[in-house]
């Protein structure tokens, strides 16, 4: 399904690499987790793939059920299925929650929703993630906390309906129970969309004790260092991320 190759990426401005010969490859399906230390290039990795444009693709290949991310726009990204859960989900003034997902509905089906349908739809959204339902007209992210906008994000991937999800420390903001809740909801989502693959970037294994990651990578300084399962998560939380040659496991093909 997402295939990288070789990826070196550097910033736009400064020409700073940070993505180091990254290769990952995630079949349909499958959930990956991946952990590494602040400034290792996580979120990075995660706004290259949606073509943000700080970044410049130096070399190497991206490619998503054959499509060739490196030369396609955010928006034709995301029409191809992919979905970002952002680390730090910004406030939009002036575009309320549901005309924002009613019109990228749109962009993506090219049918317009019946406002009654989807407005039921959003309510029932909202319930599953215990949002208060007045926020459905209201602009997006305004006035919601740091786990509430966390929860938008989700909601906004349960009306999209996306084949990938990436979620950039989805954990981070949500309290124990609200991550409880959201794994629930996402799981129920991975369940009834079977083909649906999932990178997580994440700090800590909670949620990969919610949600089963068939792989967990290790990422240093740009790069994937190691590739295990979730008890490499386990080990990097007790040991944090020096990199022990017993335990490597080589998933480049
Ligand atoms: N636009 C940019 N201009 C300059 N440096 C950048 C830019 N974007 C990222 N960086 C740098 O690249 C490195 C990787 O950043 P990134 O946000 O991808 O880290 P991360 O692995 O997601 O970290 P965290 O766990 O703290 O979220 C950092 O040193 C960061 O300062
Ligand atoms: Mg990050």
């Amino acid at each position: 399904m997402l295939e990288i190759k070789q990826l070196n990426v550097e910033t736009k401005q400064t020409h700073k690499p940070i993505l180091k010969d990254f290769s990952l490859t995630i079949k349909e399906g499958e959930i990956h987790a991946i952990m590494g230390p602040n400034g290792a290039g996580k979120s990075t990795l995660s706004k290259v793939i949606f073509k943000n444009p700080l970044y410049h693709i130096v070399s190497g290949k991206m490619t998503f059920n054959g499509s060739d991310l490196t030369c396609l726009e955010t928006d034709e990204v995301a029409r191809l299925g992919l979905f970002l859960c952002m680390q730090d989900p910004m406030v939009i003034e002036g575009v309320s929650n549901s005309d924002f997902l009613r019109e990228a509905l749109f962009s993506k089906t090219k049918e317009r929703v019946n406002l009654y349908t989807f407005v039921k739809e959003m309510t029932e959204a909202t319930k599953q993630l215990s949002l208060r339902d007045e926020m459905i007209h209201q602009p997006i992210n305004q006035g919601l906390s740091g786990g509430e906008r966390k929860k938008n994000e989700i909601l906004q991937l349960l009306l999209l309906k996306p084949k990938f999800l990436i979620l950039d420390e989805l954990d981070s903001g949500l309290d124990v129970d609200s991550l409880k809740k959201v794994c629930h909801v996402l799981n129920t989502y991975l369940k009834e969309n079977k083909e649906t693959s999932v990178l997580i970037i994440t700090h800590y294994s909670r949620i990969l004790e919610y949600i089963h990651p068939d792989y967990v990578h290790k990422m240093v300084d740009g790069t994937l260092a190691e590739t295990g399962s979730l008890s490499l998560a386990h080990q990097i939380e007790q040991e944090g991320y020096q990199i022990n040659e017993h335990t490597k496991e080589q998933f480049h093909e």
